[in-house]
C-alpha cells in the first residue's frame, strides 16, 4: 500500500521511475505521481488513477533530469484527486516529498503551520512534513528531516528531495517499508525489493528511524540521533524473471500454477523421510514442554491459515490454539504471558496490525514466531524466531501460494510439536511425514483434474450475485479462504459459513440456483456434510462438491463434483483450496475484472 521509488544515476530518471512504479503496483494504489529534478529545478506531475493515466500526461513531455522520486498513492486522508497525490511540497516548491505511512498528529501539526503562514494545497497528512521541514530546514537537509522526524507521530516511509541541496534523496523511515538499491554510479530508493530487482540485487534495508542521505555514488546512513553507522549489505538471490508473470495472463494464475513448487520449497530441508526438523527456529524442547496455549494472530488470508493451523495443531499435539485477527488481538488485551507461544503470520511482513500484535505479545513476555514470506520484512526483523515461507515473490493482491504454504507450514509445525512433546507415536508420525511430503505432487494433479470443471463453473458463477461456502472442521477452514478470494476479486458476495449452523441463519437466503460450494474432505464427518448438502439442495441451490477421489455418494446429492487426490484427511486443505483459488480467478476473469489489482484492496497494508 503506497509505493516508493527514487533513482540517481545517469541515465533519465522519468522512465526508471515508472517502471519501478509498475513494479510495486502490487502493493495496490489509486494515484500516482513523480518528481524530477535538473539542477536547481523540479519537474512535479501527478495524477489521479492508475499509471496508464501519468504516463499519458508525460508522454509528451517527460520530465527531464537523472535524478527523482516516485510514489503510487492508496489514499487515506483526502480523496484520490489529482491534488492529494504525491508528490507534495512546501510552500516554496524547495523541498518535495513522497510518503508511505500516516501523521496521526497531523491536524495539530497543520494548525500550528497554518498559524505561521504556510498554505496548504492538499487535504493530505503528508503535506505537513513537506512544510515542517521548510521551516526547520537550517543548510542541511538531513539535519531539518531528523528534526522534522521526531515530531511526527505514526507511521513513515520517506522520500525527500530539495532545490537547495540538488543531486540528493534523504530516506527515512518509521513502521513503513523502505530500501536502497545499491548500483554502480547509480543508486536506488523503493519500498520493496522487486522495484529495481533488474538492476541491482544488493540493498540496504533501512531499519526503524534510520535515515539514508543517497547521490549517485553514495550512501550514507545515520541513526535518529544524527551519528553515522554501517549496516551489512542484503544480497536478494531472486532474479527479476522470478518476479514476472512468465507467460501467464496474470500474476494470479501464475502464482496458483507454481502452488506445487511453493509447497516443495517450504518443505525442503525441514521435512524429509522419518523426520522433521524445525532447528533453524530456536524453540528449546523444555520450551515447546512449557507452553499451555499458542495464539494464532494475522490477517485476511494469513487469519484464515491460522484457523486451519489451529485445527491441526489441536488435533496432533493436544494444545488449546486461540486464533485472532491482529486488529482485534491488540485491542482485546489477550491474557498471554511466558507460557504462550504467540504465532504470527504475513505474507508480507509489513501488515501493520499484526506487526503491531507481534510488538504487544513481546511486551506481555511471550516468544513471537512469525510465519512470513518476506526476508528482511518488518515482522522478520522484530519476531523472536522466523520461518520462512519461501513461496517466492508473491505479486497479485490475493494471496494464493503463500496462504498455502502458511497452511504448510502450520504441518511442520504441527509434526514437530507432536514429536517434542510424543503426542504421536513413531509409526504415526513416519506416516504422517511420509503423506506431506506426497502434497506437492499432488497439488500439480490437483490443478490438471480440476482446470476444466472450474472453468465452466466461472462461466456460471460470473452472473450470480451471491455464493456460500460450507464445510466443518479444516473444511470449514478452508470455505473461508475459498469465500474470501470468490468475492476479493469476483465482487461477488461470497458467505463462509461451518455447514452445521446453516440453518441457524443462511439457509433462509438459500433459492433457486444460489452456488453453494461444499467442501467434505474430513471423512469422519462426510456423512453429516452430506446431510447439510441436502439441505440446501432441497432448497434449489446450485452444489458444487469438492472431495477426496473415490468419495462418489455424494454425486447423487450435488451438481457437480471436484475430486482431490487422496491424503490423509488432516492435509487436505493444501490441496483442496486449489480449485477454489481458480475459481476466484476465473470468475473474476469471466466478469472481465482486474483481477490482480481489485478495487479498494491493498497487497501489503502497513497503515492500521
Ligand atoms: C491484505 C491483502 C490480503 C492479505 C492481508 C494480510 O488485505 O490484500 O491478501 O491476506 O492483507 O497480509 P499479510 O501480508 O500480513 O499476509
Amino acid at each position: 500500500m503506497c509505493g516508493i521509488v527514487g533513482y540517481l544515476g545517469e541515465k533519465e530518471a522519468t522512465p526508471i521511475l515508472i517502471e519501478g512504479l509498475e513494479r510495486l503496483e502490487y502493493r495496490g494504489y489509486d494515484s500516482a505521481g513523480i518528481a524530477v529534478s535538473v539542477e536547481d529545478e523540479i519537474d512535479v506531475v501527478k495524477k489521479a488513477g492508475k499509471l496508464k493515466v501519468l504516463k499519458e500526461a508525460i508522454s509528451e513531455n517527460p520530465p527531464a533530469g537523472k535524478v527523482g522520486i516516485g510514489h503510487t498513492r492508496w489514499a487515506t486522508h483526502g480523496s484520490p484527486s489529482d491534488l492529494n497525490s504525491h508528490p507534495h511540497s512546501d510552500c516554496t516548491g524547495d523541498f518535495v516529498i513522497v510518503h508511505n505511512g500516516i501523521i496521526e498528529n497531523f491536524q495539530q501539526l497543520k494548525d500550528e503551520l497554518v498559524d505561521k503562514g504556510h498554505s496548504f494545497r492538499s487535504e493530505t497528512d503528508t503535506e505537513v512534513i513537506a512544510h515542517l521541514i521548510e521551516e526547520n530546514y537550517q543548510g542541511k537537509l538531513r539535519e531539518a528531516v531528523l528534526k522534522v522526524a521526531r515530531m511526527l507521530e505514526g507511521s513513515y516511509a520517506l522520500a525527500i528531495l530539495s532545490k537547495r541541496e540538488p543531486g540528493k534523496i534523504i530516506a527515512i523511515r518509521r513502521d513503513s517499508p523502505l530500501i536502497v538499491g545499491i548500483g554502480e554510479d547509480e543508486n536506488y530508493i523503493a519500498s520493496d525489493i522487486p522495484a529495481f530487482l533488474q538492476y541491482t540485487n544488493q540493498f540496504y534495508i533501512l531499519d526503524d528511524e534510520e535515515l539514508a542521505e543517497v547521490t549517485r555514488d553514495n550512501i550514507s546512513l545515520y541513526d535518529a540521533a544524527g551519528n553515522r553507522i554501517e549496516k551489512d549489505v542484503f544480497v536478494v538471490n531472486w532474479d527479476a524473471e522470478m518476479a514476472e508473470k512468465g507467460g501467464y495472463e496474470h500474476f494470479m494464475l501464475k502464482e496458483i500454477h507454481e502452488e506445487p513448487d511453493a509447497i516443495r520449497r517450504v518443505l525442503s530441508n525441514r521435512v524429509t523421510p522419518g523426520n522433521v526438523d524445525l532447528s533453524e527456529i530456536n524453540l528449546s524442547s523444555e520450551e515447546i514442554r512449557n507452553y499451555d496455549k499458542i495464539h494464532i494472530v494475522a490477517c485476511g488470508t494469513a487469519s484464515y491459515a491460522g484457523i486451519m493451523g489451529k485445527y491441526v495443531i489441536e488435533e496432533l499435539v493436544r494444545m488449546p490454539v486461540e486464533v485472532d485477527i491482529a486488529s482485534e488481538f491488540r485491542y482485546r488485551q489477550p491474557l498471554i504471558d511466558e507460557n504462550s507461544l504467540v504465532i504470527v503470520v504475513s505474507q508480507s511482513g509489513e501488515t501493520a496490525d499484526t506487526l503491531a500484535s507481534l510488538r504487544l505479545a513481546q511486551k506481555k513476555g511471550a516468544k513471537v514466531l512469525a510465519f512470513t514470506n518476506v526476508t528482511g520484512s518488518s515482522i522478520a526483523r522484530e519476531a523472536d524466531e522466523v520461518l520462512y515461507l519461501q513461496a517466492g515473490p508473491e505479486i497479485a493482491v490475493a494471496s494464493t501460494k503463500a496462504y498455502i504454504n502458511m497452511v504448510v507450514a502450520f504441518y511442520i509445525l504441527a509434526l514437530y510439536l507432536a514429536k517434542v512433546r510424543s503426542t504421536v507415536t513413531e509409526d504415526r508420525l513416519y506416516e504422517l511425514i511420509e503423506e506431506v511430503l506426497r502434497l506437492p505432487k499432488l497439488a500439480t494433479e490437483t490443478i490438471e483434474k480440476s482446470l476444466e470443471l472450474v472453468k465452466e463453473r466461472a462461466r456460471v458463477y460470473k452472473l450470480q450475485d451471491n455464493a456460500f461456502f460450507i464445510g466443518r472442521n479444516i473444511d470449514f477452514a478452508l470455505s473461508l479462504e475459498g469465500a474470501l478470494k470468490l468475492k476479493e476479486i469476483s465482487y461477488i458476495h461470497a458467505e463462509a459459513y461451518p455447514a452445521g449452523e446453516l440453518k441457524h441463519g443462511p439457509l433462509a437466503l438459500i433459492e433457486d440456483g444460489v452456488p453453494v460450494v461444499a467442501i467434505a474432505t474430513r471423512l469422519s464427518l462426510y456423512d453429516k456434510m452430506l446431510s447439510n448438502i441436502k439441505e440446501v439442495k432441497a432448497r434449489g441451490a446450485d452444489v458444487l462438491a469438492i472431495t477426496f477421489e473415490g468419495e462418489t455418494e455424494v454425486e447423487k446429492s450435488v451438481d457437480h463434483v471436484i475430486y482431490i487426490p487422496r491424503i490423509n484427511e488432516l492435509f487436505s486443505g493444501a490441496l483442496a483450496i486449489i480449485p477454489m483459488h481458480l475459481l476466484a480467478y476465473y470468475t473474476s476473469l469471466e466478469r472481465g475484472y482486474d483481477v490482480d489489482q481489485p478495487r479498494n484492496l491493498a497487497k501489503s497494508v502497513t497503515v492500521e
